[in-house]
């Protein structure tokens, strides 16, 4: 198994294990064309897990010079239990710290048992004092 920075040529890939995984909304903003701008937007920072050719994990990963963000953090459920949310994650905040960010953030789906206690117990601080306001100009529910 490798760790491996995220190419937009793994892209259907890594979508087809984000759809077979529950606790992982998919919006237009997970276009091929929007994820392609993404990693360009953040080049190096988003990871993947391959095994056999195989992709079974992702971590994606950015900033905006402030502060950094993670999203789909997502591990194949065959592959869970052995640290590679992990060395994911790890990897992300190594890129994030080489440009003196340190202080990342995760959304997760306040139903998410799974994903809330694997970042608690990761001692990722759950804020009591923010409430995150969207603004969708698109009228599009899936955007
Ligand atoms: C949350 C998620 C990414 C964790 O992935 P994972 O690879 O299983 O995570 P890890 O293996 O690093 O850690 C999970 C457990 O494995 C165990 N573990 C960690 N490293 C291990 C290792 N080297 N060997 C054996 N077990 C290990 C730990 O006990 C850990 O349990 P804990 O959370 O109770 O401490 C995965 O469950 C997932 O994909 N969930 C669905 C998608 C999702 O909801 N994503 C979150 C969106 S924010």
């Amino acid at each position: 198994m490798n760790i491996l920075p995220y190419t937009i040529d793994h892209y259907d890939d890594v979508m087809a294990l984000m759809h077979g995984t529950s606790g992982v909304a998919i919006r237009d903003a997970d276009s091929r064309q929007a994820t392609e701008r993404y990693l360009a937007r953040n080049p190096g920072m988003s990871f993947l897990c391959i095994d056999a050719g195989r992709v079974v994990g992702c971590a994606m990963c950015g900033h905006d010079g402030r502060r950094g963000y993670l999203q789909h953090v997502v591990v194949d459920a065959a592959y869970r239990g052995r640290g590679i949310a992990n060395e994911l994650v790890e990897s992300c905040l190594a890129e994030l710290c080489k440009i003196g960010i340190e202080k990342t953030h995760i959304d997760v789906f306040v139903d998410n048992d799974l994903a809330n206690r694997y970042w608690t117990r990761r001692r990722w601080q759950r804020r009591q004092d923010i409430y995150r306001y969207s603004l969708n100009r698109s009228g599009r529910e899936s955007a």
